[in-house]
């Protein structure tokens, strides 16, 4: 693809007399962005044929120039995308890089379709229609990682495992509870990601430069056109927001936040030491020199992910930070950052949702490990709060000299006698041993949202209806 080194400087000067000279190679270098922005081809095609539109309509150009423009942008469309389009570095941008070939391609009806916008509002229109683009795949996306995550919970509703705090062995819970817990992260990224739809669907065509137009132009028609809810209501906000872009960052962080932990806990789980799932060998490699070894690749690139996506946000807020109204062309720094991030985040999230739909449950390492570090001693203390009347606070402190017992004996909970128990605790029967096991613990918590199988199960059922 030639670069326009070959063009004469005199034919690329669209604003004309001022940089007669041509920029240097310095200016073009930090001034160009038709290196990243030219992926927004399509969004500014679709804009700059809605706009035409609106302007034959509203009787400011003829309708044979529209219907020129029309049929040149078609044309320039199927070029970029058979790739015969040659993009021009000294033509800057990918609005000035299309508006130049539809002059060689209609000669000066081409012209016309600047009158009453400007760059300003033009790229603030294509940016949006790409993020609003971006988004909606975002949300499929989101939508296929908790199917995922549905299924293994359905399938694993009564799985025991460990829960923890702290990363200490807690109380007993189940894979699918915890399978839940990342549908509940994700549903909620889903939402952010809605809202950020809803926030940002209104059209900035027509706030020209940052003034508005002096021309009978129909913002309703563009923005109707386009797919917009409506215009944007103020044109100097118009042309100096980024926040559609910022918010995709935000909801983009959070999501990678959500997907890194995620990560972090197949790492963990994955170890020999743990060993509660393994994972296929699509999604881990092996070690060059130690042929025992399976390592969690994706998942740790995934982590990765996080912190090149949270860079995005951080260096984006940067930009805005101090720019008076309305538009800078520090602005023009805006797309990088959202389209690094939107790269990466649609990447960790397929690569989560194979990891999590082919990873092996190891059932049996988790069952043991729920039993193990005394994690039914909750259960133990409620059950002397209901069944012996003590309070809590006493219950606790019975229960922890149990825990102190079972230590001393080398044993678990549910292998004390029931003459051990009854020498801390004179009250306690035989019935204890029913809260003892993890299924039992499991079983009884059946508060809204708690572990309980069936629980678990209610909430599969209201996700589902919502997937
Ligand atoms: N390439 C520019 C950007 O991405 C387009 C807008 C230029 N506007 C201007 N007044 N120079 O922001």
């Amino acid at each position: 693809m030639a670069d326009g080194n070959s063009e004469t400087k005199s034919s690329n000067q669209m604003w004309g007399g001022r940089f007669a000279s041509g920029p240097d190679a310095i200016m073009e270098e930090i001034n160009a962005s038709i290196g990243f922005d030219k992926k927004l081809y399509a969004q500014d095609i679709r804009g700059s044929i809605a706009h035409a539109t609106m302007l034959a309509h509203q009787g400011i150009i003829s309708a044979g120039d529209k219907d020129k423009i029309v049929h040149g942008l078609s044309t320039i469309l199927s070029e970029i995308e058979s790739g015969q389009f040659e993009f021009s570095r000294r033509l800057e941008d990918i609005h000035m890089n299309i508006e130049a070939r539809l002059a060689t391609l209609i000669g000066p009806s081409a012209g016309r379709l600047h009158t009453a916008r400007s760059r300003n509002d033009q790229v603030a229109l294509d940016f949006r229609l790409w993020v609003k683009e971006e988004l909606q795949r975002t949300e499929k996306a989101l939508t296929g990682l908790i199917a995922a995550f549905l299924d293994r919970a359905e399938e694993h509703a009564d799985t025991v495992m460990p829960g923890f705090t702290h990363l200490q062995t807690a109380q007993p819970v189940t894979f699918g509870h915890h399978c839940m817990a990342y549908v509940e992260m994700f549903g909620r990224d889903r939402s952010r990601v809605r809202h950020a739809i809803e926030h940002m669907d209104e059209s900035p065509i027509g706030a020209a430069a940052l003034a508005g137009t002096g021309f009978p132009i129909d913002r309703h028609m563009t923005a109707k056109a386009l797919g917009f809810a409506g215009p944007t209501r103020n044109s100097i906000d118009t042309v100096s927001d980024r926040d559609f872009a910022l918010e995709f960052l935000s909801m983009a962080s959070i999501t990678a936040t959500h997907l890194s932990r995620l990560a972090e806990e197949i790492v963990i789980w994955s170890t020999p030491q743990f060993g509660f799932i393994r994972l296929s060998d699509a999604f881990s490699t092996g070690s060059s020199i130690m042929p025992q070894k399976k390592n969690p690749d994706a998942a740790e690139l995934v982590r990765a992910k996080t912190g090149r996506i949270n860079g995005s946000l951080i260096a984006l807020l940067t930009v805005m930070k101090g720019l008076p109204l309305a538009y800078s062309k520090d602005m023009q720094e805006d797309k990088e950052q959202v389209f690094d991030a939107a790269e990466s985040l649609e990447l960790a999230i397929a690569a989560m949702t194979g990891m999590v739909r082919d990873m092996t449950i190891r059932a049996d390492r988790m069952k043991a490990a729920a039993g193990s570090g005394y994690s039914t001693a909750t259960d133990l203390a409620d059950w002397l709060v209901r069944e012996a009347g003590l309070p809590f606070r006493d219950a606790h402190h019975v229960t922890g000299r149990a825990v102190a017992l079972a230590e001393q004996k080398g044993c678990d909970l549910a292998d004390l006698s029931l003459a051990d128990l009854q020498s801390i605790h004179a009250d306690i029967t035989d019935k204890v041993f029913d809260v003892l096991t993890v299924e039992a613990s499991v079983a009884s918590r059946t508060s809204f949202g708690g572990t309980a199988p069936n629980e678990v199960r209610k909430q599969i059922a209201w996700w589902r209806a919502r997937n």
